[in-house]
This record gives structure tokens, sequence and C-alpha cells, in this order.
């Protein structure tokens, strides 16, 4: 297996080390715009396979797209973050340029690869992928449910005591501040959440999650990293060891859930082709209009982007 991560930054960087670190690939290849970047991130993760005891092997290329051939799986991370006061959808015309002409590279090197998309406006920055790729929908699909479940995850264990590895959660809709976590389907050890917290205060961690990529922001003056990283390494993990998960992922709706042409959060089963099944759940009254509105704000935003024609259609 060959996984190539574009975007050697904060949250490329992790991805690329817990991939190597879980030896999900044979060969990894890190690759930046930025002279020499690529090369001395993967030279720093490649030392520590004799630590960590595996034997994935990590190289680094400045924007050299052939280093990058046949990969299997390739997670782009490229663009700019945040900073403290913008919103996801500020960073659409920069990002949406590096993301067209990185997903061309990748195509060109690697035309059968899996791209799974991080670089923000997250749902909108995979549509474009999508449109550039030119390649079934089910290959190109975005990372930010499995991130915004793990806030979630991780507010709960917190709030109930309990460990995380026992909350079992959906979240769907656009990432961002319209995304629509599911009390009815989250779980604790088995056991219905409601059962075990009141309204109160699962509300409040429900609006804590809705804003948990701002509050890092926030704190740290540019955007989250070790837990986006992980994500994006869970969903390669997925593919390349043919799991079938089902996690949160950002997908390419064609009549699911009465909506069309519209890349959104929804649970998905993974493996080795990409997405093999979007999972319709039965949503109530309440849950669809959140799941409408939250398309209609992605929706929104990938007009700007049509309107903006960085990709021919
Ligand atoms: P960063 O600034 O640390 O790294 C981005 C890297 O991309 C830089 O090293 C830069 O040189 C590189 N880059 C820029 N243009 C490039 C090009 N044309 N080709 C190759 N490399 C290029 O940023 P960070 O924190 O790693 O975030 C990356 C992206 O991921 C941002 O857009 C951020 O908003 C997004 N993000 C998305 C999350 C999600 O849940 N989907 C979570 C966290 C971040
Ligand atoms: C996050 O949720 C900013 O999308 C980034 O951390």
């Amino acid at each position: 297996m060959k996984v190539t991560v574009v975007g050697a930054g904060n949250v490329g960087a992790t991805c690329a080390d817990v991939i190597a670190h879980k030896e999900l690939a044979n060969e990894v290849v890190l690759v930046d715009i930025k002279e020499n970047f690529a090369e001395g991130k993967a030279l720093d993760i490649w030392q520590t396979a004799p630590i960590n005891m595996y034997d994935t092997r990590m190289t680094g290329s400045t924007n050299d797209y052939a280093k990058t051939a046949n990969s299997d799986v390739v997670v782009i991370t490229s663009g700019l973050p945040r900073k403290p006061g913008m919103s996801r959808d500020d960073l659409i015309s920069t990002n949406a340029g590096i993301v067209k002409s990185v997903t061309e590279n990748i195509i060109k090197h690697s035309p059968k690869a899996i791209i799974i998309i991080v670089s923000n406006p997250l749902d909108v920055m995979t549509y474009c992928a999508y449109l550039t790729a030119k390649v079934d929908s089910k290959r190109v699909f975005g990372m930010a449910g499995i991130l915004d479940t793990a806030r979630y995850r991780a507010f709960l264990a917190e709030a109930l005591n309990c460990s995380p590895k026992d909350i079992q959660a959906v979240l769907m809709g656009g990432h961002g501040d319209t995304m629509v976590p599911l009390p009815r389907y989250t779980t604790v050890g088995g056991i219905p959440v409601t059962e075990l917290i009141s309204k109160e205060k699962l509300d409040a961690i429900i609006d804590r999650t809705k804003k948990g990529g701002g509050e890092i922001v926030n704190l740290l003056g540019t955007s989250a990293w070790y837990a986006p990283g992980a994500a994006a390494a869970q969903m390669v993990e997925a593919i390349v060891r043919d799991q079938k998960r089902i996690f949160p992922v950002c997908a390419m709706l064609n009549g699911e859930y009465g909506l069309k042409n519209i890349y959104l959060g929804v649970p998905v089963k993974l493996g080795k082709n990409g997405i093999e099944e979007i999972i319709e759940l039965k949503l109530n009254k309440e849950e669809k209009e959140m799941l409408d509105a939250s398309a209609k704000s992605v929706k929104e935003v990938m007009d700007v982007l049509d309107n903006m024609h960085v990709v021919v259609k």
C-alpha cells in the first residue's frame, strides 16, 4: 500500500505520523509546496521508526508529484488554516485554487487513488476536488464527521466520567456551526445517552461540539491538528484494511435524505472501494429540519465556488 499526504503542515504531518505508527502502508509520501518542508518533516517522522518499531517508509517531496505515482489513498490537507475571527468559509478562494491544482496533480499520477479531503471549508473543498478529479464520488470524500464526533464523545466522556471508548455517536450535516449531532443515536456502552445525562447538560455539550473547532482556534491562534490528523488516518485505515467501518463522512448525496448534488456529512460504510454504502437513518421531523438547514448553508458556499468558476464543470 502507498499513501500520499499533501500538505506537510500541522494536520498533514500528524496524519502521516499516525499512518506510519500504525503501519497502514509500506510507503508514505508527504508533499508540500514549501521548499524542503515535506522532506524535513518526513525525515523527522522516519527517525521515529526505530523507536516506535514500524517499517513504513516515509519520504518527502517539494511539489514533485512523480514521487506520489500509483498511490492507493491520498489525503489532501494543503491550504490555509483558520485564524481567530475567521470562519471556515473565509478560506474558500485561496483553498479552492490550492485543492484544484493539487487534485489535478494527484489524478495525473494516481488515477485510481481514493482521495480524502481535509482542507477547509471542508464540504465545499471536497466538492471542488470531486469536480476536478472527475471520478466516481465514492472515491472522493471528506473528513469532518469523525473529528466532530470525537469532540462530542470526548466531552461526553468527561461529563459522565466514563471511558470515551464506550461512547458511540452519529453526527450529520456540514462541518460548521450547523452540524447536526443526534442524541437519539448516541449510546454509552449500549445505553441511550438520554438515560444518563440531563437535557440541559447534553444541550450544552452539543453546543460546545458545534463550536469545538473555534474553541481550539481561540486557544492556539490556529486550528487543531492532533485530532484532525488522527481522524483522517482512521479513514485511511478503514480503506487500506477494508474494515467496512461505519463513520460519518462528507459524501456526495444523490437523492439520499431527499438531497441531491451536495456534499454533506452522513453515516457511510468505508472499505477498500471507498464509500461502499451511504446509510439512511430514519430522521424525525426536527432532525430532518436541522439537516436541511445545514444542507442549505453548505449549498450557499458551494454556489459561491460555482460562481467563482475555479473549476469548469
Ligand atoms: P498548516 O498551515 O499547518 O499546513 C498547511 C500546509 O499546506 C502548509 O505546510 C503549506 O505550505 C501547504 N500548502 C499550501 N499550498 C500548497 C500546495 N499548493 N501544495 C502543497 N502544499 C501546500 O495548516 P493545517 O493546520 O495543517 O490545516 C490544513 C487545512 O486543514 C486547513 O485548510 C484547515 O482549515 C483544515 N482543517 C480541516 C479540518 C477538518 O475537520 N476537515 C480540521 C483541521 C484543519
Ligand atoms: C476544526 O474543526 C478548524 O475545521 C477545523 O478544528
